[in-house]
């Protein structure tokens, strides 16, 4: 047996914003004006679909990103992180290009960034210290984390009064995106921004991609009350390293924008509500695969598809308590990630496998894969146990030793202090 797993507990809004402004005061010799936080997400199915206009369905993990700030009456932007104080960043807002920021940095400054290319010219410089407790690089959306704590309270400090509401939240959601894209060269889709800055605590978020949506008919509250069904969420974090900006995300995404191309749409979301609404979905799929040039075209856009059609079934099995089917869905989700959209790596297998192994109702891969985390879906009271028989398999194949943490679906970002 290996060492016993580590579960990673979350910082309450009072940790958080303590650590954060004890930094604030240590590095800048000042007060801050206050304290916002944003979550990291966990997305229960509906993977690689935020991009090609479909479905998903995250929460909000309890585990948050707290930022304490203050304005400056300057360009200038400095930023400061828990995990090494005395490496205070710096940049200048005037002038600032896409990719002038690099490393860790670029993604707050880079929201700072975005919202003044938008045409927020109240936006000027300012002083932030961030602590953070969501695991970075985890597949758990620490960016997301990141960008959209600083989104809020860049609206906070400079009056830009679009927190207040979901559909004011979208613009701020863009920043988080933009900056992400653009500044930090990480190619993210959505879905992390949007669970970040729109989940609420007791749902799961069933988000609509397709253009043009309004904000109420881009996003559902769906109940989801693990407790209520006698089940719980456990999540792995393999520890694998993982990274969003070493290609193979942004190939991913090139192929299905050359296959709608090809079967000539503007997104696979086009293609996924043909097939559905079709009298036999099966045939009209294999019909629309068909029209593709090669084998791995195929295989992607056939989990594009297929993913979008299990968000709506998991949703109704979800809601009728029927965590066999929900699990069912999960698994099948898990395994065109695996062989389909080939997104996993052997941690992730691995720790899927022993979670099915051990009785859930259904375990995959969370998030963009290629390293990070795993979600399974378990009787209440297991997941301790099964996240140790995890680390002891991982030990056995002598993988680094895996984190755990227990989702309970939670608050979207907020002001703390
Ligand atoms: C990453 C991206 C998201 C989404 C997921 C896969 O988390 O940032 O936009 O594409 O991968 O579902």
């Amino acid at each position: 047996m290996s060492q016993p797993i580590e579960f990673i507990e979350p910082l309450t809004d009072e940790q958080g914003a303590q650590q954060a402004t004890d930094l604030f005061t240590k590095t800048f010799s000042a007060q801050p004006n206050g304290v916002w936080a944003s979550p990291g997400r966990v997305n229960l199915i509906g993977e690689h679909t935020d991009y090609n206009a479909g479905l998903c369905l995250p929460i909000a993990l309890p585990h948050r990103t707290y930022i304490a700030i203050r304005p400056r009456t300057d360009t200038t932007v400095r930023v400061v992180s828990t995990l090494d104080p005395s490496d205070v960043r710096t940049a200048d807002l005037a002038g600032l290009q896409a990719r002038g920021v690099k490393g860790w940095a670029a993604y707050p400054i880079g929201v700072a960034w975005a919202l003044r290319q938008a045409g927020f010219t109240s936006v000027t410089g300012f002083d932030a210290a961030f602590a953070s407790c969501v695991p970075l690089g985890s597949g758990l959306s620490s960016s997301a984390a990141m960008t959209c704590s600083t989104a809020l309270a860049l609206d906070g400090i400079f009056d830009l009064g679009k927190g207040d509401s979901d559909e004011g939240r979208l613009t701020l959601i863009d920043a988080a995106i933009k900056s992400e894209n653009e500044m930090a060269g990480a190619s993210t889709g959505g879905l992390d921004q949007s669970a970040s800055l729109r989940c609420t605590a007791g749902h799961a978020l069933l988000l609509d991609f397709r253009p043009g949506l309004s904000a109420t008919q881009s996003a559902t509250q769906e109940d989801c009350d693990f407790a209520r069904y006698g089940v719980e969420l456990l999540v792995l974090d393999t520890r694998a390293p993982h990274s969003l900006n070493d290609g193979q995300y942004e190939l991913r995404r090139q192929t299905c924008e050359r296959a709608a191309q090809q079967l000539g749409v503007k997104n696979l979301r086009e293609v996924a509500d043909k097939v559905f609404a079709a009298g036999n979905p099966k045939d009209a799929l294999a019909g629309a695969l068909a029209l593709l040039p090669d084998q791995i075209m195929r295989q992607r856009v056939r989990h594009v598809i297929t993913e979008i059609g299990r968000v709506p079934q998991f949703v109704q099995a979800f809601a009728r308590g029927d965590m066999n089917k929900a699990g069912e869905l999960m698994n099948q989700s898990g395994d065109s990630l695996r062989y389909d959209y080939e997104v996993t790596i052997p941690e992730l297998d691995t720790a899927v496998d022993v979670a099915r192994k051990c009785g859930a109702f259904g375990a995959r891969m969370t998030g963009g894969g290629f390293g990070g985390s795993i979600i399974a879906l378990v009787k209440a009271g297991t997941g301790r146990q099964i996240a140790q028989k995890i680390a002891d398999e991982f030990a056995r194949r002598e993988f680094r030793a895996p984190r755990a943490l227990s989702a309970v679906p939670s608050v979207s970002g907020h002001r703390v202090q």
